[in-house]
C-alpha cells in the first residue's frame, strides 16, 4: 500500500528552475535501486542522482571508471521503477560521451530503456551538450572534482583554489549553461567560488563539497548513512548518527538542505 495519500505530482526540470528562482534549496541524494529509491521519494527529496558513484559503494571499485552504460541503464531503471515524484538524472560513464554521436547513442539509452529525466557529463564538453540538447536531451554539467578524471588530477583534490583555475571554473560554468545544460553539479570547490557561480548562473548549481550558497545540495546516500566503506569524505555527514531510522536521517538531510544548516562551514572549503 502506498504511504501517499494521493499520487504526488512528478517534478520537472522547469519546477527546479523555479525553486532556484524563488530560492528555495534543492534536495538531492544518489540512489541506485528501488528501495532506497521510493524511501527517498516519500521522504520528498527532490532528485535523484543515479551516480557512477555506483562503481564505487555497489560494486566496490575504487574508483567510477569500471562502470558501464549496462550498469547505468540497469540501475536506472531500478531507480526510475519506484520513484514517483522525485526528479531523476543518470550519469554518463567513462569513455561514453568522446564524441556528441555516441554521447546520444548512450544518453538515448538512458531515456528509453531506462527512463531518466536527465543525463549528466563530467567536464567542459560544450559540443556534446550543445548536440544532445539539440536532440531534446535534457543536460547537467558537472565541474569541479572530475572523478572520472582521478588518474589525470591525480587524486580526489579540492579544485579551484588558485585564481587561475577558479576562473576557469566560472567560464566553463558559463559555457556549459550557454550551451543549453539546465543544471549544473560543482563537485569540491572553495565555497566562495561555488557561490559566485550559483549567482553568475542563471541554472540551478547543486554542489557537493561547494558550500552552503549553491542552489542545492548533493550527498552520496550510503557516506550520509554511514554505510560506505573506507573514510566518509570531509564534505559528507553522518545524518544516521542522531537518527532513529534510516527514513530520520533522510528527512534530517532534507531539512538540513532546505533550511540551509547543510553543509556547515566545517563541510566546506
Ligand atoms: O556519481 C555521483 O554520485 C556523483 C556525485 C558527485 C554526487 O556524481
Amino acid at each position: 500500500m502506498s504511504l501517499y495519500a494521493e499520487p504526488p505530482k512528478s517534478l520537472s526540470i522547469n519546477d527546479l528552475a523555479s525553486m532556484k528562482q524563488a530560492g528555495e534549496k534543492i534536495s538531492c541524494l544518489t540512489a541506485y535501486d528501488a528501495s532506497f529509491a521510493s524511501l527517498l521519494d516519500q521522504a520528498g527529496i527532490d532528485v535523484l542522482l543515479v551516480g557512477d558513484s555506483l562503481g564505487m559503494v555497489i560494486q566496490g571499485h575504487s574508483s567510477t571508471l569500471p562502470v558501464t552504460i549496462q550498469d547505468m541503464v540497469y540501475h536506472t531503471r531500478n531507480v526510475t521503477a519506484a520513484r514517483k515524484r522525485a526528479y531523476v538524472i543518470a550519469d554518463l560513464p567513462f569513455a561514453s560521451y568522446a564524441s556528441p554521436e555516441q554521447a546520444l547513442l548512450n544518453a538515448a539509452q538512458l531515456m528509453q530503456l531506462a527512463g531518466a529525466q536527465m543525463v549528466k557529463l563530467e567536464g567542459a564538453k560544450f559540443d556534446v551538450i550543445r548536440f544532445l540538447v539539440e536532440q531534446g536531451i535534457p543536460v547537467c554539467g558537472h565541474l569541479g572534482l572530475l572523478p572520472q578524471s582521478v588518474n589525470q588530477l591525480g587524486g580526489y583534490r579540492v579544485q579551484g583554489r588558485e585564481p587561475e583555475q577558479a576562473g576557469q571554473i566560472l567560464n566553463d560554468a558559463l559555457a556549459i549553461e550557454q550551451a543549453g545544460a539546465r543544471l549544473l553539479l560543482l563537485e569540491c570547490v572553495p565555497a566562495l567560488l561555488a557561490a559566485q557561480i550559483s549567482q553568475a548562473l542563471t541554472i540551478p548549481v547543486i554542489g557537493i563539497g561547494a558550500g552552503v550558497d549553491c542552489d542545492g545540495q548533493v550527498l552520496v546516500l550510503y557516506d550520509m548513512l554511514n554505510i560506505s566503506m573506507g573514510k566518509r569524505p570531509r564534505f559528507s555527514k553522518n545524518f544516521m548518527a542522531e537518527a532513529n531510522s534510516i527514513e530520520d536521517a533522510i528527512l534530517s538531510y532534507l531539512n538540513a538542505v532546505k533550511n540551509r544548516q547543510f553543509p556547515a562551514a566545517e563541510q566546506a572549503y
